[in-house]
This record gives structure tokens, C-alpha cells and sequence, in this order.
């Protein structure tokens, strides 16, 4: 399956920085694969744990493993965009700015929270403090994980009205257990889904696969509303 213009935002591919992939073969093969399913563009966001390491190691860490990338990848390969997937903690509002951590040069940072985070006052005063304090806007990772998002729209409607970007991980809309997935189909139709991305972190059990969970949506709620979710993440990444 190809799908036009696909934008990869949420995968583990830079090689030996986090649990994705471990070296740059796999990196490569990652591309690879992107690549024939249409991808012209991947955002890099390995994980960042601001309660394990400062931010500068992390980024030289991040950096030093994208150079070493780059200088292997093959011309004509889909354009890399390095950022993050940002684990919010308390530290993290420590440092100055987060600007490195954004996705492409944009004001979003894809933001993953504790999976049993109750999204209450304190997570959303969190939320907007990386507005306040970094001029940050969250892209939600996999909402799809927290209860708490899954049993209550409101709150994820709170959460968008506050400037937030929804990301589900494609192969859930294939995969998840069949309540998750309902909710998502209903989520997707009501547009408080906003983007896919794979979370791919190997070649095996975690990898950057789209058909599944493409064919998934276009079997419940039309070609268009895979069109919207390409066009998202178009419009993110310019
Ligand atoms: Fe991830």
C-alpha cells in the first residue's frame, strides 16, 4: 500500500538512543520501509526521559546518532526531522527552553504522559505551563493508552481546546481490543483524532507498518478521513 505524502511524527528509529532501534542496519531498514509505503517524511522522536538525563546530554546524545544516520542514508531517502518524544516530568520545566525537542521547527512537542495519569488539574496545568514557560503546544501520544482519555471525551475535548494535537498509534485502529477501537473509530469521526503516527521501534514487533490500520479506517469511516489525517501532519511538517 502506498499512501501519498504519508509524514511518519511518532517513531523510535534513531539507532542505540533508546528502546527502538538499537543500530543504524535497522535504522536504515526502518527508512526502507517508510519509504515504500510513501513517506517522504520522518519526524525523529526518541524518548526523552528529563528525570534520567539533562537535556543537553540528551541532545548530544540524539545528535551524534542522527549524524552517524545521515552519513549512511541513501539519496532520495525520506527528509529526517529530529525531536522527541517528551516524558512529562517535573524536571523538564528545569531548563530554559525545549526548542530542540520540537517537532520541525513548529511550536508542538509530542508529549507522552505515565499510562495511569488521571488528566486532572495537575496534568493540565502542566500542559500550559509548556505553553507559558516554553511556547510549547502538545502533540498527545498514543491517547489511546490512558483510561482516562478513552472514558472521557470531555476531557480530551479540554485538552484540544487548549491547543493540544491528539495522536493515536495507526496500528491500534487495527489492533487495540475491540472497546478501544470503537471509541477511536467514534473519536476519528468526531475529528478529535488529529494524527497517526506508527510508535515504530523494530522491524518485528513494533514496526513502522501502516496497511492495517490505513485500511482499518477506510472500512469504517472512508477514504476521507484518511486524507484529513495525511493532511494534518502535512500541515504540521511543511
Ligand atoms: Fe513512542
Amino acid at each position: 500500500m502506498i499512501i501519498d505524502n504519508l509524514v511518519e511524527i511518532h517513531c523510535h528509529i534513531t539507532p542505540g538512543i533508546d528502546d527502538g532501534s538499537q543500530d543504524i542496519e535497522t535504522s536504515l531498514k526502518m527508512i526502507e520501509r517508510l519509504k515504500e509505503q510513501g513517506a517522504k517524511k520522518i519526524v525523529l522522536t526518541p524518548h526523552y526521559y528529563s528525570d534520567t538525563i539533562s537535556l543537553d546530554d540528551f541532545l548530544r546524545r540524539r545528535d551524534t546518532a542522527i549524524n552517524a544516520l545521515l552519513k549512511e542514508l541513501p539519496s532520495g531517502s525520506p527528509t529526517l526531522y529530529p525531536a522527541a518524544e517528551v516524558f512529562i516530568s517535573p524536571y523538564l520545566f528545569n531548563n530554559d527552553n525545549i526548542d530542540d525537542l520540537k517537532i520541525a521547527g513548529t511550536e508542538y512537542v509530542l508529549i507522552e504522559h505515565p499510562f495511569s495519569s488521571p488528566f486532572g488539574e495537575g496534568e493540565f496545568d502542566r500542559l500550559m505551563n509548556l505553553y507559558c514557560d516554553f511556547g510549547a503546544r502538545p502533540v498527545l501520544a498514543h491517547i489511546e493508552r490512558y483510561r482516562a482519555l478513552m472514558e472521557d471525551k470531555y476531557k480530551l475535548d479540554d485538552l484540544i481546546e487548549m491547543g493540544c494535537l491528539p495522536q493515536v498509534n495507526i496500528s491500534s485502529f487495527a489492533d487495540a481490543p475491540r472497546g478501544i477501537r470503537k471509541k477511536l473509530f467514534k473519536y476519528l469521526e468526531t475529528g478529535r483524532v488529529m494524527l497517526v503516527g506508527s510508535d515504530a521501534h523494530n522491524l518485528t514487533t513494533r514496526p513502522p507498518e501502516y496497511e492495517d490500520g490505513i485500511n482499518a479506517i477506510i472500512k469504517k469511516c472512508g477514504k476521507e478521513a484518511v486524507d484529513v489525517l495525511i493532511q494534518n501532519a502535512n500541515t504540521l511538517v511543511k
